[in-house]
């Protein structure tokens, strides 16, 4: 057992004493398909090795018992009356799990649980979601019941969407539940198929660097995207026909009949219906071992990001063209919903140190910030973990 999983565990026999249940639930990185998920298009993350870890036992009563090890704080609530801890907002994940478990007809127990996690917090990691699946298995192990892997991803992007407010789409919660080992998964967004295709291998790194910003802006313009590409969606089915979202809508289409949209309308649908479109090339361009033209689709995302999604700032495309500028780069993107948090890129194993050291001093000479660069390992989605 790691030794963070054990200081969980030791936690949890000093607080509530007894036998626990350890599950956890890991963070994602998306390797490209960006704004994707919400439009019924496709998505290519993996789950990263940071990650959220519950220490659970069940209880008699219907009480909820929460200690968090990051937070040092506890909060308690029944399960008969679920509202909002705003003193404690890291609760509100479990608080919106088990409600969104008992409104789908799940018979929840009580439960005790220590709490910790090293995904970073806002940085568009998905800490959010790992602390949704994470909660979702833990009242699975301590009442008795399983959740198939697919619905459990959607109960938890619901419970985000109504009990946290973020509008999100439903990639973190599923890479989380059912992210592979070594592997990215092509997930098609409208039908939830997936296919496991293996990433890394010996010869390259995913490289994750963080920006330290995070933008206020970040829900209420991602709320403000998807509103814009509904809108682009209505506009659009004047001319085509049989279209539910921009996933069905291809680049030839948006060039022929674009003139039906105003301009930023225009390139926020430009940047969907290609980024759909590069997805599925970089992946093909995976499978052939053409890691040159997988890394070329990936900065194109960026620049579509950048100009048509406007979702990008300026420390991101700080740390983005200093990574583009160091050899054995193959591709440099920013990830998650934007205005601030990390970049990744796909960088030959060789090329890491380089990469460090030249990225971190780019960014520090034009922010005067120090950026957190970690290589990242594909792992298996959220589980329970040795006991
Ligand atoms: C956030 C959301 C996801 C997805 C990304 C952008 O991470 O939670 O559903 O929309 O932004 O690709």
């Amino acid at each position: 057992m790691t030794t963070r999983m054990q200081a969980v565990r030791d936690e949890f026999a000093r607080v509530f004493g007894g036998e626990c249940t350890l599950v956890r639930a890991p963070g994602r990185v998306n390797l490209i398909g960006e704004h994707t998920d919400y439009n019924e298009g496709f998505v290519f993350p993996v789950a990263i090795d940071r990650e959220v870890r519950f220490a659970v036992s069940p209880r008699d009563d219907r009480k909820v018992v929460l200690r968090s090890l990051n937070f040092d704080a506890e909060s308690e609530f029944s399960l008969s009356n679920i509202t909002k801890d705003a003193d404690q907002p890291w609760s509100n994940y479990v608080r919106g799990i088990a409600a969104v478990l008992q409104d789908a007809g799940h018979v929840l127990r009580g439960m005790n649980a220590v709490i910790e996690g090293n995904v970073p917090l806002g940085s568009g990691l998905s800490s959010s979601a790992a602390m949704e699946i994470g909660a979702l298995l833990a009242f699975e192990a301590v009442s008795g019941f399983q959740i198939a892997p697919v619905s459990a991803a959607r109960l938890a992007q619901k419970a985000e969407n109504q009990f946290v407010g973020v509008n999100c789409g439903i990639m973190d919660q599923f890479i989380s539940r059912l992210g592979r080992k070594g592997h990215a998964l092509l997930i098609d967004c409208r039908t939830l198929s997936y296919e496991p295709v293996p990433v890394g291998g010996d010869e390259v790194r995913i490289v994750v660097a963080d920006s330290k910003v995070k933008r206020g802006l970040v829900d209420s313009e991602y709320n403000k995207r998807r509103a814009e590409c509904e809108r682009a969606v209505v506009l659009l089915s004047g001319r085509l026909s049989n279209i539910g979202a921009l996933r069905d809508v291809t680049p030839e289409q948006l060039a022929a009949h674009g003139d039906l949209l105003a301009d930023v309308t225009r390139r926020r649908a430009r940047h969907v219906v290609t980024e759909n479109d590069r997805c599925l090339r970089s992946v093909e361009a995976l499978r052939a071992g053409d890691l040159e033209a997988f890394g070329k689709l990936m900065n194109q995302s960026h620049i579509s990001l950048r100009d048509d999604y406007e979702v990008s700032c300026r420390e991101l495309d700080i740390l983005v063209e200093a990574a583009w500028a160091v050899p054995g780069v193959l591709g440099s993107r920013m990830t998650g919903a934007g205005f601030g948090g990390c970049t990744v890129s796909l960088v030959r194993a060789d090329a890491v140190e380089r990469f460090r050291a030249e990225v971190s001093r780019a960014y520090e000479q034009a922010t005067g910030r120090t950026p957190e660069i970690y290589v990242c390992s594909a792992e298996d989605g959220a589980g329970i973990a040795e006991a």
